[in-house]
């Protein structure tokens, strides 16, 4: 797969706290990828370095070719136009032609349930239906990389189900998504690559069968304080007074370096697909 974007050493940092370090990735054509981790990680300020939205600290990011992106935010901001006069003013900007627009206004807002909020004020609009728009704007012209913050979080059941409709079309015609999520349905219907976001640096959470790596047995003792990290909870096995770990290659590393940091000893590690 031809790469898209690769993110170098990113580090980012508000008023000198650190939130992501040293990150490492690279988004390669018909990806589809998922970030998690818990509230204030720092999702939403990757998918904005990503985006271009906002600077790295340190680090660079290249984008191969020059793709178009559409960004979906969490909170949208609030505004006096109709849903109507912004999408179709969005349409203008991405070049399509009135009549397209109306008809891509019309067929979308139907799929989203839509149509009856058309000529609100965006102001009086809830966060979820605001989030429709921002996604009803990015799918009227089929972007290259789509950026969607937690997009299910203002969500009913019903249009969550037009969206995973809607994201895995795109995908079928080439769009790259990227989004922050914490639905793990959402992450199995559509990303084939999760990353989790702790303690500033991201692992990679795919399961065995999806990655095809090595994988290693992990062997470890508390030490005193050890606090386990948010990134292997659920992971561990108790083995008497030994706990053990199944870990992927491409993750060992971070991974044995975040279990130390917390207090953890190394005790041993074995290849476990030789077991
Ligand atoms: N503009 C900002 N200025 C200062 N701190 C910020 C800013 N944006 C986010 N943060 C802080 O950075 C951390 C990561 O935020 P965010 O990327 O929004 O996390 P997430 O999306 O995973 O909840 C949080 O502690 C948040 O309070
Ligand atoms: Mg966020």
């Amino acid at each position: 797969m031809q790469e898209l974007i690769t993110l170098n050493n990113i580090t980012h940092q508000y008023q000198n706290e650190t939130i992501l370090q040293d990150l490492n990735l690279t988004v390669s054509e018909h990806q589809s990828i998922a970030f998690t981790g818990h509230n204030g990680c720092g999702k939403s300020t990757l998918l904005k370095i990503i985006a271009g939205l906002i600077r790295s600290t340190q680090g660079s990011i290249r984008y191969y070719r020059d793709p178009l992106f559409h960004y979906v935010p969490e909170r949208f901001p609030k505004m006096n136009l109709t849903a109507r006069q912004y999408l179709s003013r969005m349409g203008k900007l991405d070049s399509l032609d009135a009549g397209e627009v109306c008809r891509q206004i019309k067929k979308l807002s139907e799929d989203f349930f839509l149509s009856e909020m058309l000529d609100l004020p965006m102001k009086h609009l809830s966060k979820g239906t605001l989030q429709k728009v921002s996604v009803i704007q990015a799918l009227m012209k089929r972007p290259d990389v789509l950026l969607l913050d937690e997009p299910l979080s203002g969500q009913d059941t019903d249009s969550q189900n037009v969206f995973i409709e809607k994201l895995n079309e795109l995908r079928r015609q080439g769009t790259v998504l990227i989004m922050s999520c914490h639905e793990q349905y959402l992450m199995d219907s559509i990303s084939d690559t999760v990353y989790k976001i702790d303690n500033t640096q991201l692992f990679r959470l795919d399961d065995k069968k999806s990655s095809g790596g090595r994988h290693y047995i992990l062997w470890f003792e508390r030490g005193i304080e050890s606090r386990l990290p948010e990134s292997c909870s659920g992971r561990m096995t108790i083995c008497g007074d030994r706990y053990k770990m199944e870990v992927q290659e491409n993750e060992s590393n971070q991974l044995i370096a975040c279990m130390i940091q917390e207090g953890w000893l190394l005790r041993g590690m074995e290849d476990a697909d030789h077991q």
